[in-house]
């Protein structure tokens, strides 16, 4: 992480199951915000694992920075190491980023979520909502138990939050279709969640807006994995070759040979430095390629996936 804020948890509240936030003040006393709506930070916890969150405090608040946390099964001590945090204990923030931008022009914003992917729609609903924009937000989750933040959705947004628990992926769509009923080519749809889930939604969605207007934030749903790697051999279309250490990425190793990739987030998430695959198995580690580019296994993020077998041959695009 190039730079980074020193902060320490000023609050910890137990927002569903399995999801806590933390609220994050800076050591010095300086303020955090504003940030962008739908922004991220990346967090070093008290084990030194670094994972990205969504801000789900009030954008406008310069005070402190709200995060929450899903505990997650197969955590190698991100997620878990937080849900053990206490008040009082130090932490290392980046600069909030964003990839997931309010689109200024839109006559209409639907957000739609599925779980945890409520934190970045969170803090766009509080901008749209101060705003007066014309919005609606869609939450999916298994049960008002697990729906983080329900309570203070609906006392902040009202009748514009609409919960939806318990359905299966097949009842899904239908909701999805009706909701769908007031936007037009000018309305953007806003979705967060697991994979699957979005791309339910841009499937249902994407014909009634456009697939260019429905944008997705992936990397809450699921802690980007970089450990554990084996080194390899990179082969390009052109023939040249390159040993991949198991604690280097592609990328790096081909920036550092000068050969220039197209990049930007390098964390897997923004799908810049997405190439072709054209001999051997990649291991996805991704949070940008759909389900079924994933298992067509023609196409890697070169910033964080590595390979299943000893040589991948793949095409710089
Ligand atoms: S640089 Fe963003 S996915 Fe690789």
């Amino acid at each position: 992480m190039p730079s980074t804020i020193a902060v320490r948890i000023s609050e910890v509240t137990e927002e569903a199951t399995g999801i806590r936030s933390l609220r994050l003040v800076a050591e010095d006393g300086a303020p955090l915000g504003p940030y962008e709506p739908g922004a991220h930070v990346d967090v070093v916890g008290p084990t030194g694992v670094l994972r990205q969150y969504s801000l789900c405090s009030p954008p406008e608040d310069p005070a402190s920075l709200l995060i929450a946390v899903k505990r997650e099964p197969g955590s190698r001590g991100g997620s878990v190491a937080l849900h053990e945090a206490a008040v009082g204990d130090a932490l290392e923030i980046g600069s909030p980023r964003n990839l997931l931008a309010v689109a200024p022009d839109a006559d209409r914003h639907l957000l739609v979520a599925g779980g945890i992917g409520i934190t970045p729609l969170l803090s766009m609903a509080y901008a749209l909502h101060r705003d007066g924009a014309e919005f609606s937000l869609l939450y999916f989750a298994r049960s008002r138990a697990e729906a983080a933040f329900a309570d203070l959705l609906e006392e902040e947004f009202g009748d514009r939050v609409h919960l939806h628990l318990g359905l299966s992926p097949e009842e899904q769509p239908a909701v999805l279709g009706a909701s769908g009923t007031g936007l037009s080519a000018r309305s953007h749809v806003y979705t967060c969640g697991p994979a699957p889930f979005m791309d339910q939604v841009g499937a249902v969605l994407g014909d009634v807006v456009g697939a260019d207007h429905v944008h997705t934030e992936s990397f809450v749903a699921a802690e980007i994995d970089t450990e554990g790697g084996t080194a390899f051999t990179v082969e390009l279309d052109s023939g040249e070759e390159f040993e991949v250490p198991a604690d280097r990425s592609i990328l790096s190793v081909l920036s550092d040979n000068g050969i220039d990739v197209f990049s930007s987030c390098e964390e897997g998430i923004c799908g810049s430095c997405v190439s072709g695959v054209l001999d051997g198995v990649p291991d996805h580690r991704d949070n940008c390629l759909s389900v079924a580019d994933r298992a067509a296994n023609d196409r890697m993020a070169l910033c964080v996936s590595r390979a299943k077998t000893a040589r991948l041959t793949i095409e710089l695009y």
